[in-house]
C-alpha cells in the first residue's frame, strides 16, 4: 500500500520525553543543606502537582523525609545554568549507575549554577530567585512506580509524588497588572523535548475558559 501523510512507522526511542516543562525542585537534607533537582516529569491539576522522581535522587529522599519542596519553574534563558548542575547529584556516595554515566557529587548546586536563594514563606526549602514562578508545596502521597531495567545506564526505579501547592510566587513582570493572572505574552516555560531545551512560540489560540 502506498504511504500517505498520515501513516506512522513504529520506532523504539531511547527515551519518551515528548515535551514537558523543566522544574527545579528545591529541598533540604537532614542537616538543612539545600539541594536543587532539575526534572521535567511534572504536571498540574488545580492546586495539585504530580512529579516523577528517581528514588535514587537526593531531592526525592529529601522530599519524602521532610514533606516539603519548592517547585521552581525556569524560563528559557536559564537553560545554561541548569546544564551547569545537570551532571551532578546531592547524593554521596554517587549511585553506581549514575557514576557510570559521569555524574559527580555536588553539595552546593546554588553556587555551581549561579542561582540565588530566596526564603520561602510556608515551607523550609529556599526558592530560586531567578525562576519567574516558584510554587511552595507539601507532600500528599508517594508511591513507587514499576522498576525499570536495572543496568548501568538505567535508573532502577521511580517514585510518583503528589504535592499540594500552598503558595505561589511570581516575578511581577509576568503578572498582568492589578490581577492574579500570569501574562502569557511574557511567560514562557522552559520545555524539555527529547533532551533538548525549547521555549514556547507565538500563541496559537486560547481555551474557552481563559480569563485574559
Ligand atoms: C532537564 C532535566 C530533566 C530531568 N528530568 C528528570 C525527571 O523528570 N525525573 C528525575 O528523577 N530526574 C530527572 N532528571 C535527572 C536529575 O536531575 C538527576 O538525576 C540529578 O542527579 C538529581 O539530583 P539529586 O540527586 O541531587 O536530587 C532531569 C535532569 C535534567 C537536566
Amino acid at each position: 500500500m502506498p504511504a500517505s501523510g498520515h501513516d506512522a512507522i513504529t520506532i523504539r526511542p531511547s527515551i519518551l520525553y515528548f515535551g514537558t516543562p523543566v522544574a527545579l525542585i528545591t529541598t533540604l537534607d537532614e542537616r538543612g543543606a539545600a539541594n536543587i533537582t532539575p526534572m521535567s516529569s511534572v504536571w498540574a491539576l488545580d492546586d495539585r502537582l504530580v512529579l516523577g522522581l528517581s528514588g535514587q535522587s537526593q531531592g526525592c529522599a529529601n522530599l519524602l523525609r521532610s514533606g516539603e519542596a519548592v517547585v521552581n519553574l525556569p524560563d528559557p534563558p536559564l537553560h545554561a545554568a541548569i546544564e551547569r548542575i545537570a551532571r551532578t547529584t546531592g547524593r554521596a556516595p554517587v549511585p553506581d549507575f549514575k557514576r557510570a554515566m559521569g555524574y559527580r557529587h555536588e553539595a552546593d548546586k546554588f553556587t555551581l549554577g549561579g542561582f540565588t536563594r530566596a526564603a520561602a514563606q510556608v515551607v523550609a526549602p529556599p526558592r530560586i530567585a531567578e525562576c519567574p514562578l516558584q510554587l511552595e508545596a507539601r507532600l500528599l502521597h508517594a508511591r513507587g512506580a514499576t522498576p525499570g531495567p536495572a543496568d548501568h545506564a538505567h535508573d532502577p526505579g521511580f517514585i510518583v509524588i503528589e504535592l499540594a501547592v500552598v503558595r505561589v510566587h511570581a516575578h511581577p513582570d509576568i503578572v498582568l497588572d492589578g490581577t492574579q493572572h500570569v501574562d502569557t505574552a511574557r511567560w514562557s516555560p522552559l520545555l524539555y523535548v527529547f533532551r533538548h531545551y525549547f521555549g514556547t512560540g507565538e500563541r496559537r489560540g486560547r481555551n474557552f475558559r481563559a480569563e485574559t
